[in-house]
């Protein structure tokens, strides 16, 4: 097993291009099913949650190829409708492809994909919306069995959480009913427009995305291949900008849009460091020791991401002030606090919610990742603070983060992978 080594207390500086977002790919490429022929998907991220879904893909029938950041998936010769249970583990977020094979197929055959390190990860929503499309599915020992029933036709849909999977799947399944399907209380998060974006490139009628309120006009039967360009991953771009933030220096960051982290931004000026934005351009200079900044709350956007929380908790840990985190998404976000505490951080957690009392310094330690988030908070924790610390269970941070310690390198930053003393 390896891990990383973080000698932490040096300035980051310097320009990156952020990687393509893994929560945009990883639809995206589920959507691939719709069309009859190739489709070529660029500034696609090396990530073992991408590899897992190529994975999927190919076993469903299609032929799959990666070129340096372009993945292209040919559907054509799409054979079968099951997804193994090994795969569906893999990764939870492969539920997406319900909505494509029932589009594309009219049948699914998948797991529960069942909780995660963040807690239970119901998928009520989907499979409520899905029925209410004309989805008959069977829950059996587990395992969802899904077609079409006879009558199936758009109608209005009632989301009741702004689910983020929930909205993607309804809108995959709902390019394979004829009429106009309408997603109300839909999430609005970038994502979901750039899934909109590559199903106009599809072919596919669809409007809406980034609103409360989603339009998709399907079984047109006018699907083809496509080129598309996967957004800027605004989770990644987060992770730099807290990790330059509270280690000090200053970064640019290219290929993300700055509006996508509005929330995040707007905390890190707060916590004292100095942001310069442009289109698809931040700029972010700390002197490194950040200040608390009283409340933060996560909610589904554009309010402060979930995903980012544990990050700019990191970032914060090692500053001074306090800062109230409430974590409103998921029920088990907190698991890196233990962690940050082996580093010298104060943080009370009840419930909900966490209060950070900034210390003024972390020192190094040993510390395991938890889960994707909480794995990068560790690392920006490290990175700051005085001392050497290892992040061990890797497996987790590899899952969202493109070449993170060359990338962090590059930055100035001394982390390097080394085997597990
Ligand atoms: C997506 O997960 C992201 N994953 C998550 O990012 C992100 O944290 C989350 O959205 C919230 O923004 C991908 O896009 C692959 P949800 P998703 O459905 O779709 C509840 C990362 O770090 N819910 O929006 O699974 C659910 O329990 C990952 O990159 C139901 O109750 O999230 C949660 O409390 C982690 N029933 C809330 O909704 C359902 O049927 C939001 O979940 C579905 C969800």
């Amino acid at each position: 097993m390896s891990c990383y080594e973080i000698e932490g207390g040096r300035p980051l500086t310097g320009r990156l291009t952020v990687q393509g977002a893994k929560n945009s790919a990883l639809p995206i490429l589920a959507a691939c099913l719709l069309a009859p022929e190739p489709c070529e998907i660029c500034n696609c991220p090396r990530l073992s949650d991408v590899s897992a879904t190529l994975k999927i893909l190919s076993q469903l029938g299609c032929r799959v190829k990666r070129e340096g950041d372009r993945v292209t998936v040919d559907p054509t010769n799409l054979s079968s409708c099951r997804i193994p249970e090994q795969l569906m583990g893999e990764m939870r977020s492969s539920v997406i492809f319900m909505g494509a094979l029932l589009a594309r197929l009219g049948r699914a055959e998948l797991s529960f994909p069942g909780g995660c390190e963040l807690g239970p990860r119901p998928i009520d929503l989907h499979l409520r919306g899905l029925r209410a499309m004309g989805a008959e599915i069977l829950e059996e020992g587990g395992s969802l069995r899904c077609r079409w029933a006879d009558q199936r036709e758009g109608r209005e849909l009632y989301l009741t959480i702004p689910s983020v999977g929930a909205t993607e799947n309804l809108m995959l399944a709902a390019c394979g009913v004829p009429g106009e399907t309408t997603i109300l209380g839909a999430a609005r998060e970038p994502e979901i427009v750039d899934l909109q974006n590559f199903l106009l490139t599809l072919g596919a009628e669809v409007t809406g995305a980034g609103t409360d309120r989603i339009t998709v006009r399907g079984g047109t039967g006018k699907m083809h291949g496509c080129t598309y360009t996967v957004m800027g991953d605004r989770i990644a771009a987060a992770t730099y900008l807290c990790a330059a933030g509270a280690a000090g220096g200053e970064v640019e960051l290219t290929g993300v849009e700055p509006e996508h982290l509005a929330a995040v931004l707007g905390c890190l000026e707060e916590a004292g460091c100095r942001i310069r934005t442009g289109r698809g351009l931040i700029s972010l200079k700390s002197g490194g020791e950040l200040q608390g900044i009283g409340l933060v709350r996560t909610a589904p956007y554009p309010g402060f991401p979930t995903d980012a929380q544990a990050i700019l908790m990191a970032a914060l840990a090692g500053g001074r002030g306090t800062t109230l985190f409430e974590e409103n998404m998921f029920s088990s976000r907190f698991r890196h606090v233990d962690e940050l505490r082996r580093m010298g951080a104060q943080i009370e957690t009840a419930g909900r919610a966490a209060l950070v009392m900034g210390t003024g310094g972390l020192h190094g330690a040993a510390v395991t990742s938890t889960d994707l988030r909480g794995g990068a908070a560790l690392v920006v924790a490290g990175l700051a603070a005085q001392g050497t610390t290892q992040v061990r269970n890797l497996r987790h941070i590899r899952r969202g983060y493109e070449k993170f310690e060359e990338t962090l390198t590059a930055l100035g930053g001394k982390i390097r992978e080394v085997s597990e003393p």
